[in-house]
């Protein structure tokens, strides 16, 4: 039987690794088999092509459809050497982030044109749309603070202003507005426990749909 594709999306310093932990719990305790991966990256050349778009020390301005169009090459090989023969194999695959990013990132914050990609997801995501989507929202300000507080530099895109991460929020939110079958929205502002206990709801729920979707 096909796996399922679960996403785990948000600004920086939401809590998408906190929650990925808590996810993988919740599938080894379900025996479920699934792989765990992130965008961009997930192959070889997909992370290499990370590594371009996020170093900081990177001497030159890349351009806002650049960047789309390098987010999306990498999608490419993710889906076809990674995403698409492990949900055929029967594992469930939960990616750190993935098609709704390039939507809040590339199309909410850097405003790029619309028509280029929808294109670019229709034809390169096509009908790989994630069985689930976990947003985990919070305010601007927070992210940054918890993220500053894990201490890690900061890579180019984590480097913009305040603005940029309003409008990558305001986009994601649209966005799960406009699909709420598949795109629930967590309250990621609370303590942790508070937030694992809304993600284990939510992921309970998804499993006993598809157990019975399956019968
Ligand atoms: N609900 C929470 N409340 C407070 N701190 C949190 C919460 N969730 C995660 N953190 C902490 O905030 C930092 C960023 O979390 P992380 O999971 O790395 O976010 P992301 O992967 O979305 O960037 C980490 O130090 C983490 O321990
Ligand atoms: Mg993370």
């Amino acid at each position: 039987m096909r796996g399922k594709l679960m996403t785990i999306e948000g600004v920086e310093g939401a809590g998408k690794s906190t929650a990925l932990q808590g996810i993988q719990d919740f599938l080894l305790l379900h025996h479920i088999p699934f792989v765990m991966t992130r965008e961009p990256g997930g192959t070889a050349l997909a992370e290499v092509i990370r590594q371009w778009l996020l170093r900081p020390e990177l001497d030159e301005f890349i351009y806002p459809e650049t960047e789309l169009l390098l987010m999306f090459a990498a999608r490419a090989q993710h889906i076809r050497l990674c995403i698409e023969p492990a949900l055929q194999s029967g594992q469930w695959v939960v990616s750190d982030r993935y098609i709704d990013a390039s939507f809040a990132y590339q199309g909410g914050g850097r405003n790029v044109n619309p028509d280029l990609l929808q294109a670019l997801d229709h034809h390169v995501t096509g009908t790989l749309y994630p069985d689930l989507t976990l947003l985990l929202d919070v305010p601007v300000k927070v992210g940054a603070a918890r993220a500053a507080k894990r201490g890690a530099p900061k890579d180019r895109i984590e480097q913009e202003e305040q603005d940029f991460f309003e409008a990558v929020r305001k986009a994601y939110l649209d966005r799960a507005e406009q699909d709420k079958a598949r795109i629930k929205v967590i309250d990621a502002s609370s303590d942790e426990r508070v937030v694992q206990a809304q993600i284990h709801e939510v992921l309970e729920h998804f499993l006993q749909v598809s157990r019975e979707g399956a019968s």
